[in-house]
């Protein structure tokens, strides 16, 4: 951390802003992505297989902005939380799943992000969910301290396996008859 991110959070510590919760709106897409991309870096989501881009944060606040909350302080964003509910084929139980949850470092242990979680929760269990899902890297310890003192257990691993596709010899002759196809 840096000495001015340090004498931020003291300050954000210290004096904590008015800080209001609300729905997310459609304005509120820019800054939420803005400050999703400084919070989900590579260090922070060493997988493919959960990225931060604007058009998931879109689609999922077109299917589920009732339950796509912000923090606000001073007009600014300085937290979000979003979530959906989940409804599997042939079980009756809703799950609500927490998509992303991310803090301005500037706000962090001031308990925005519990402020959200507990909204959130209200809004799930009003929308008839019986399971609340959340996952994230196993090395993200900030989150996952975060997720246990919040009440999260039951904790499973899942383990993501991959493959290059480019010994493959379908991709190879695809990769053939393009270069072929150029040189004609
Ligand atoms: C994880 C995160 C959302 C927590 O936000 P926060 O606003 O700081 O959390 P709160 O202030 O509500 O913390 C509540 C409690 O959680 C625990 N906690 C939160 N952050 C912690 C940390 N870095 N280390 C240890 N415990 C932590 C503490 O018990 C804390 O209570 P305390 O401050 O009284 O000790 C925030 O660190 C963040 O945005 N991280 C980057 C994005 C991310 O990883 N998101 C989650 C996956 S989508």
């Amino acid at each position: 951390m840096t000495d001015k991110q340090k004498k931020s959070r003291r300050r954000a510590k210290s004096q904590p802003a008015n800080i209001e919760i609300r729905e997310m709106q459609l304005k509120d897409i820019p800054a939420v992505f803005e400050l999703g991309q400084k919070l989900f870096t590579a260090e922070h989501l060493p997988t493919l297989y959960r990225s931060w881009d604007e058009h998931e944060l879109v689609a999922l606040f077109d299917t589920d902005n009732e339950t796509c909350l912000v923090a606000e302080a001073d007009d600014r964003i300085i937290a979000f939380i979003l979530g959906r509910i989940m409804e599997k084929p042939r079980n009756a139980w809703r799950y609500g799943w927490l998509e992303w949850l991310g803090v301005d470092p500037a706000f962090k242990r001031t308990g925005v992000a519990t402020r959200l979680l507990n909204q959130l929760t209200n809004l799930f269990i009003e929308r008839d969910a019986r399971i609340m899902l959340v996952d994230t890297d196993v090395k993200n310890h900030s989150a996952l301290a975060f997720f246990r003192k919040s009440g999260f257990g039951q904790e499973m691993r899942h383990v993501y396996l991959s493959q290059n596709l480019e010994a493959h010899p379908k991709y190879i002759e695809r990769k053939h008859a393009q270069r072929s196809s150029r040189a004609d």
